[in-house]
């Protein structure tokens, strides 16, 4: 480790000693059976918690305290690890708990003693599974994440942007929160940390120039979902606290932070997976000082390949492939993976997260009088090819894409009736057979048809070819006698010649 890691390694010595939260967030779903699924991320200081690449990846769980209901029905907060950062002296971890509601209307506590700088910690979480007032269905919470710790460097200009997703399409709210129950020493209201710091509630994003004294500021925020006919009533509210490092801008300037460079992922792009399929992501880092390491908040099951590092003879080079395959217990919701890049000389990246929602588009095999055709199954990015009916016609999209985000692009087409103008028989003959799509023809006895037997009624709506004619029998046979006996004399002159 370089000596300015020292310092820094000391400098989190020194600040964070006695306290050992390092934020967490909670969301819920209702399930089929009547339970809830109450999903977390929770972090710790990783002196207390160990996480490595071993109790990764044989599932170990870890356990600090308790969730408890309104009603005093309390859960273990055990967690598989799934990050941590050795240079941060973090750890986190994820887990899924089933909770039998005790009414339709609770909520969930998590309170605790050690927070970062400030005490004691408190995250609420309101449950509410009356149905929707605009659908009759049971609500499903936000889903929110962000690492443990985001590393801001002081003087720069800073943008805080939280991967939410809502799986009803609600609208979707931030504020600060507040009240004991909500952050209890870490509240806006008396604590005030980072006061300069903007969050912008309905893009849930904070922007902040980092004028605030070196150091470690908790903060805390709750997510919120509205239906578009009350918005002012959220239906649900869930908490996302997470830990602001504002480091030194003694180890260089806001522009010589590491960068990521392509193939990573655009912040807040979307990779929509299917369960049992394998997502790669491949995260690069660069800058002018050599890397150091990159930090991940991922998702149970993700794997980290080993990181790569190089030079290209200007700048350095770090690169890590996050590879996951979603199983059926992360269906229907929507994941994040956050990242962010570190120096030797302890300069980070910004933090960026991308979604990742796991599940196909759904169903989109009815469809009038025609078809449709899944060649690849209904997932991200595949597509959808639509065919009529012989003898309909497609109006609109000819496909449909399964989108990043679980949709499907555009919107059915339909299949509309395709007429061609009604045809006479032919003089001397007659049609044999008809039909929207086909209409065959026949010449009478003695006649002999010139032309297309079989018109088809083309998507124009215009038959294909022009109608056949009946030609006299007698008087084609001359002909083609002729037209024989000439050739026939053509060829035995040459020949012979
Ligand atoms: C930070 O992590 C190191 C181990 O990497 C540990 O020895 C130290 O106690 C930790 N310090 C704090 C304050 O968390
Ligand atoms: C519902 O399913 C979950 C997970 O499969 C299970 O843990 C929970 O106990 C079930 N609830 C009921 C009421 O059966
Ligand atoms: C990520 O992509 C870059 C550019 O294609 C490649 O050089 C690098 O090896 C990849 N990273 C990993 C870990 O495979
Ligand atoms: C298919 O088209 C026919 C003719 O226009 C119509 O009568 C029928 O209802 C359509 N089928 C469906 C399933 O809509
Ligand atoms: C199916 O996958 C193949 C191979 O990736 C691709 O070439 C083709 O365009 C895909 N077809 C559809 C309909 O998505
Ligand atoms: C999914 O993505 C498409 C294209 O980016 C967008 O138009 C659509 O509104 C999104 N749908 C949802 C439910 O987010
Ligand atoms: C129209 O008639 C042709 C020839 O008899 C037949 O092959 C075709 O299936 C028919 N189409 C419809 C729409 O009935
Ligand atoms: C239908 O019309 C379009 C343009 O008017 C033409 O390009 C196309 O070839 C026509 N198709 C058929 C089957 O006649």
């Amino acid at each position: 480790m370089s000596i300015i890691g020292l310092i820094i390694t000391s400098f989190f010595v020194i600040s964070v000693e006695s306290s050992h939260f390092r934020g967490a967030s909670f969301s819920w779903a209702p399930m089929s059976n009547g339970s809830i699924k109450v999903d977390y991320r929770i972090s710790w200081k990783r002196s207390r918690h160990n996480c490595d690449d071993n109790t990764i990846a044989s599932g170990k769980k870890n356990a600090e305290g308790n969730v408890c209901t309104t009603d005093g029905d309390c859960f273990k907060l055990e967690y598989y690890c799934t990050d941590y950062s050795i240079v941060d002296n973090w750890t986190s971890g994820r887990n899924t708990l089933y909770i039998n509601p005790p009414r339709d209307k609770f909520d969930l506590i998590f309170k605790g003693g050690d927070w970062v700088v400030a005490s004691g910690w408190s995250l609420l979480t309101t449950v509410d599974l009356t149905p929707r007032l605009d659908n009759g269905l049971i609500n499903s919470s936000p889903t929110v994440d962000y690492p443990p710790v985001v590393n801001l460097q002081y003087s720069c200009q800073h943008s805080i942007a939280f991967p939410i997703y809502d799986v009803d399409g609600d609208i979707i709210r931030c504020r600060w929160a507040s009240g004991k129950t909500e952050c209890n020493s870490v509240c806006r209201e008396t604590y005030n940390a980072l006061p300069s710091a903007v969050l912008d509630q309905n893009d849930c994003k904070i922007s902040y120039t980092a004028i605030d004294q070196v150091g470690l500021y908790p903060l805390a925020i709750q997510v919120e979902d509205f239906m578009e006919s009350s918005p002012k009533v959220p239906l649900s509210s869930i908490p996302i606290q997470f830990v602001v490092n504002i480091y030194s801008d003694n180890y260089g300037s806001c522009d010589t932070v590491p960068t990521f460079v392509s193939p990573t992922p655009d912040p807040g792009e979307y990779f929509g997976v299917g369960v049992g399929d394998q997502l790669t992501i491949n995260i690069t880092v660069t800058g002018k000082t050599r890397l150091n390491s990159i930090q991940t908040t991922s998702v149970i099951g993700m794997h980290r390949s080993a990181v790569t590092s190089w030079f290209d003879g200007v700048s350095y080079y770090m690169s890590v492939l996050v590879t996951w395959t979603p199983t059926s217990e992360a269906d229907g919701q929507d994941h994040s993976l956050c990242f962010s890049g570190r120096d030797t000389n302890g300069l980070y990246s910004e933090t960026r997260c991308i979604n990742i929602p796991v599940g196909d588009c759904g169903d989109i095999s009815s469809f009038a009088n025609g078809s449709v055709h899944t060649p690849n199954g209904t997932r991200h990015p595949h597509m959808a090819i639509f065919d009529c009916d012989v003898g309909f016609k497609l109006i609109g999209d000819e496909t449909r894409q399964c989108l990043a985000n679980a949709t499907w692009s555009g919107s059915y087409p339909t299949c509309e009736i395709i007429e061609c103008d009604d045809l006479e028989a032919p003089k001397n003959g007659k049609i044999s057979s008809f039909n929207r799509s086909t209409i065959i023809f026949e010449c009478n006895d003695g006649y002999l048809l010139a032309g297309e037997k079989i018109l088809e009624c083309t998507i124009n709506g215009t038959w294909n070819s022009n109608p056949p004619i009946c030609l006299n029998g007698i008087l084609f046979n001359k002909a083609f006698t002729l037209l024989y006996w000439t050739t026939r004399f053509m060829y035995d002159f040459f020949f012979i010649v």
